[in-house]
């Protein structure tokens, strides 16, 4: 009897240590959101403003990736990067867990979800290993429909940089509201 109850304690222990580290990672996972999010946001809407849309493409080509290499670097083990379906950079190719989310998303929002409060936090096994995932989606605002519109949104100069820089772009046709891709943390 005092067996069973010992197992039952230590097995509850192990549950809430387990679900405290589940809620410290998702709070980081949260936080390097915010951080992507504030560093790449104000110096996109700066580029448009003082430059326009062409000259601007350079901090989603160059600023970006810089971005997430940085806030890997700092938050160590966690890599940092940003998905799409219809991705446009060279490291926005989902991979199985993350194509699963992305259509979740989707889902959700056709639902009726509210953006913000929609995440997906995941420890999964791949080849035996344990890795932790974090997933948040980036939604699609009127600013972003410059460079991620219709062609008739696109101006000719953002379409022939876009071109030049991405021959395999498929990160046009959205509209507002749509899920654009996510951030994805995985360590
Ligand atoms: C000035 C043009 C421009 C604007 C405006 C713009 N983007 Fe992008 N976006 C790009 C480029 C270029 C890339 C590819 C970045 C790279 O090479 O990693 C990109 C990539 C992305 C990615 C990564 C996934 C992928 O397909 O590569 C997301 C997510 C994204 N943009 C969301 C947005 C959102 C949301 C907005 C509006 C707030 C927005 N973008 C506005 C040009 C733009």
């Amino acid at each position: 009897m005092k067996k069973f109850i010992i197992a039952g304690l230590l097995s509850s222990l192990a549950f809430s240590t387990q679900a405290s580290e589940i809620s410290a990672d998702q709070q980081e996972a949260r936080s390097i959101v915010k951080e992507f999010g504030g560093q790449l946001v104000p110096a996109l809407k700066g580029a448009m403003k003082s430059g326009g849309p062409v000259a601007a493409i350079d901090v989603c080509n160059t600023k970006a990736p810089a971005i997430a290499k940085g806030l890997t670097e700092k938050h160590a083990p966690w890599n940092v990067n940003r998905v799409s379906l219809k991705p446009r950079g060279a490291t926005a190719t989902p991979d199985a867990w993350e194509t699963e989310t992305l259509k979740w998303f989707d889902e959700q929002i056709a639902a009726g979800a509210d953006p913000k409060k929609l995440e997906k936090f995941e420890i999964v096994k791949v080849d035996g290993k344990e890795t932790t995932r974090y997933m948040k989606p980036v939604m699609t605002g009127g600013l972003c429909l410059t460079c991620h519109g219709t062609a008739k949104q696109i101006p000719e100069g953002v379409k022939a940089k876009l071109a030049d820089l991405y021959p395999n772009d498929k990160a046009i046709d959205y509209s507002e509201g749509q899920v654009r891709g996510a951030f994805s943390f995985q360590k």
